[in-house]
């Protein structure tokens, strides 16, 4: 029996597209199925300034094999020295979506973010001005916190307080990954989004670390106990609009995730949005993807839905997914979730 399901061309509100060969690689992956995605500015050295994010736009166009469509929603990287009025500029152009703030050292290539939180206030309160959105990579990095308590504690040492100065900043919580996220993003009212990633409504720690280390399903914020992950799926799966996709497809060559020290990062641009509908269909809510994968990121944003569509087809035999992509700097394992899929995008 197939069944079958049109929504709106989705969007990814949170993607690592790297640059060069890496970007030659995935690039297509994310473009065969999503209308925009906010470009993640990670990159080496960081985009942080409105000439790096054009520069960089005009990159990505440039990848973008003949036939396929795609508008990157690009962002700036905010670091203590970030200059308001680049930021301001950058906004008023049109060119930039929104401003990442990434504490100093919690993920790949955030060593130039931020400290000392004081720092960036003139800018935070420059983008309330004017509109623009920060998305926030919700950890808090001190060694004496707990890694599987470091989306928590962030939530109420840095993240509230922030907010509370700054109640008319519009934010979003990126890559949620326990209850206190889902709890904190409904409480927080018009201003407050929070995005899902595929893998954390696939994946709990017992997935990562039971039975032999799986690098593959390592990626930051690490995936936490099943209560946190059932939180999620009730989140995304729900129909409230706080909640939407992104799915922090961060590609690493296999030779980068698999060392004794491996880089963080799932790589599921190519199977998300199959994976998606059986998540979705599993919580019987088909009729809630749409609004988590197409409206309700554009809502938050404030831009239109893709005028056009994707149809996702479930069939009677298990659907093949490639186990990795190739690029220049080496194989990039697409994210296996560990039990067959039916779904696909036809
Ligand atoms: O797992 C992750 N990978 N989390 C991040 O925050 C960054 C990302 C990356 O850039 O590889
Ligand atoms: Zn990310």
């Amino acid at each position: 029996m197939t069944q079958s399901l049109t929504i709106a061309r989705p969007d990814d509100w949170h993607l690592h597209l790297r640059d060069g060969a890496m970007m030659q690689a995935v690039l297509p992956e994310t473009a065969r199925h999503f209308g925009r995605g906010i470009i993640m500015p990670n990159l080496v050295p960081p985009v942080v300034t409105g000439a790096q994010a054009a520069a960089y736009r005009e990159r990505i166009l440039a990848a973008l094999p003949e036939g396929m469509t795609f508008d990157p929603q690009m962002v700036l990287y905010l670091t203590e020295d970030t200059d308001p009025e680049d930021v301001a500029a950058a906004h008023a152009s049109g060119l930039v979506k929104a401003v990442k703030l990434y504490p100093a050292g919690a993920t790949t290539n955030s060593a130039s973010g931020v400290q000392n939180f004081d720092n960036v206030r003139p800018v935070l309160e420059k983008m309330a001005e004017i509109g623009l959105h920060l998305c926030v990579h919700g950890e808090v990095t001190n060694h004496d916190v707990d890694i599987f308590d470091r989306e928590a504690v962030f939530i109420d040492r840095i993240l509230d307080p922030i907010r509370k100065a700054t109640p008319e900043l519009r934010v979003i919580m990126e890559h949620i990954t326990t209850k206190d996220g889902v709890d904190y993003a409904k409480s927080g009212g018009d201003n407050l989004g929070a995005t899902i990633t595929t893998h954390h409504l696939i994946i709990n720690r017992n997935h990562i670390l039971a039975g032999g280390i799986k690098p593959h399903y390592y990626c930051l914020p690490v995936a936490k106990r099943e209560k946190h992950r059932l939180a999620l799926r009730a989140a995304a799966t729900s129909g409230d609009k706080t909640f939407f996709l992104g799915t922090d497809s961060a590609p690493h060559t296999d030779e980068n995730k698999l060392l004794p020290c491996g880089c963080a990062g799932c790589f599921t641009a190519t199977n998300t949005m199959a994976l998606l509908a059986h998540v979705f269909e599993e919580e019987d809510a088909l009729d809630k993807l749409e609004g988590f994968a197409s409206k309700h990121g554009p809502a938050f944003y404030g831009l239109p839905v893709n005028d056009s569509t994707i149809t996702l087809t479930k069939s009677d035999t298990a659907t093949t997914f490639p186990e990795k992509i190739k690029s220049a700097d080496g194989p990039v394992t697409v994210f296996d979730p560990g039990f067959p899929v039916f779904w696909d995008v036809t």
